[in-house]
């Protein structure tokens, strides 16, 4: 009697024992990310890799890749203005997340509207369509762009008057309060965060705030660097460490956190003059001109100091790179990058 009980216990806690195993190893999302070869995805799926697994983050495109990105991992073809071809993606892969990073950025935008509102509106509405049948959970990035002039500029808070004058802005308002739509009236998980300029290593890809990027580049290589915007044009900014840390954050944050689906998030804010004044310090011999062309009327109707204080508050946003941080950073990574293209 004595021996059954014991037994009885024993499988008991072995059970239990098993079951809390279980509960704590939760099986990872799997994540399809689409415009993966844009100035976020590389590092995004690096970034989430090493956190889910490799194989649970497919890169996609509809770009040939390099062999250093097939390398790191699950790359695939992927094209969003195609409904059908996502929907066999979603099924083959099993996707739990979508990261949707397909779009032309402002400066870009401007100069192929149509093709703009091809990727920008008609994509968006393919994969927010794709999300609700399958249930995923869905990240799209909007931007300090998504304001303009009529909008306050100093802070701009999350909630305000957003008349922007780009058709990536209008494209981005149109995401934010489709996916917010798509929330109220489905249910759909749907997370946005406006980014200020994302500045990496990455050579610039057609956005305003990417001047931010140029200089490193031009500077190191050339010595010298010829600035578009005005030298005392403030916009908000973030390095991609920064960037990532808070799309991963706010991916993960529980639904009960969010008073929002859209949020501003920011770590700093500059003039292209206070940031020559920092690269001196490590390349004291370089020279800046300033020739403001159409991208000075785009940086004039943007924000010029952010208000990320609700993803403060909600969900605990903490940004972790400032401008002495980044400038460090990105002497180096530029340096690495162009070395290892001129190998
Ligand atoms: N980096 C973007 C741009 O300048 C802003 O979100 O277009």
């Amino acid at each position: 009697m004595t021996f059954l009980r014991n037994l009885c216990q024993r499988t008991l806690a072995t059970n239990l024992r098993a079951y809390s195993v279980k509960a704590i190893i939760k099986k990872p999302p799997k994540i399809l990310i689409t415009g993966g070869l844009g100035q976020l995805g590389v590092e995004c799926a690096k970034y989430l890799r090493r956190k889910y697994g490799q194989e649970n983050v497919i890169l996609s495109d509809i770009i040939q890749p390099s062999a250093e990105v097939v390398n790191d991992g699950p790359y695939i073809f992927a094209d969003i203005l195609d409904f059908k071809g996502l929907q066999k993606i979603v099924v083959d892969h099993r996707v739990d997340w979508l990261i949707h990073f397909s779009a032309l950025l402002s400066a870009i935008g401007e100069q192929n509207v149509p093709l703009a509102v091809r990727v920008n509106i008609e994509g968006m509405h393919n994969v927010i369509e794709l999300a609700k049948q399958y249930k995923l959970r869905i990240f799209v990035p909007s931007t300090i762009g998504a304001f303009g002039p009529d909008s306050p500029r100093n802070p701009t808070p999350n909630i305000t008057v957003q008349r922007p004058r780009t058709i990536y802005g209008v494209s981005k308002v149109h995401a934010e309060l489709l996916g917010e739509y798509y929330y109220h009236k489905f249910g759909l998980d749907f997370r946005c965060l406006r980014f200020p300029g994302v500045i990496s290593s990455d050579p610039p890809g057609g956005g305003t705030t990417d001047y931010a990027i140029a200089i490193f580049h031009d500077i190191l290589r050339k010595g010298h660097y010829q600035c578009y915007l005005k030298p005392d044009t403030r916009l908000p900014m973030m390095h991609v460490k920064d960037a990532l840390q808070a799309l991963s954050n706010f991916l993960e944050a529980p639904n009960e956190l969010l008073n929002r689906r859209v949020y501003n998030v920011t770590s700093m804010s500059f003039t292209p003059e206070e940031l020559a004044e920092k690269i001196i310090k490590y390349v004291p011999e370089f020279n800046i001109t300033y020739q403001p062309d159409s991208r000075q009327d785009i940086a004039d109707s943007w924000p010029q100091v952010f208000d990320d204080s609700e993803a403060r508050r909600d969900w605990n946003w903490q940004p972790s790179v400032d401008l002495d941080n980044l400038v460090e950073l990105m002497i180096k990574e530029v340096k690495e990058k162009i070395a290892a293209n001129d190998c």
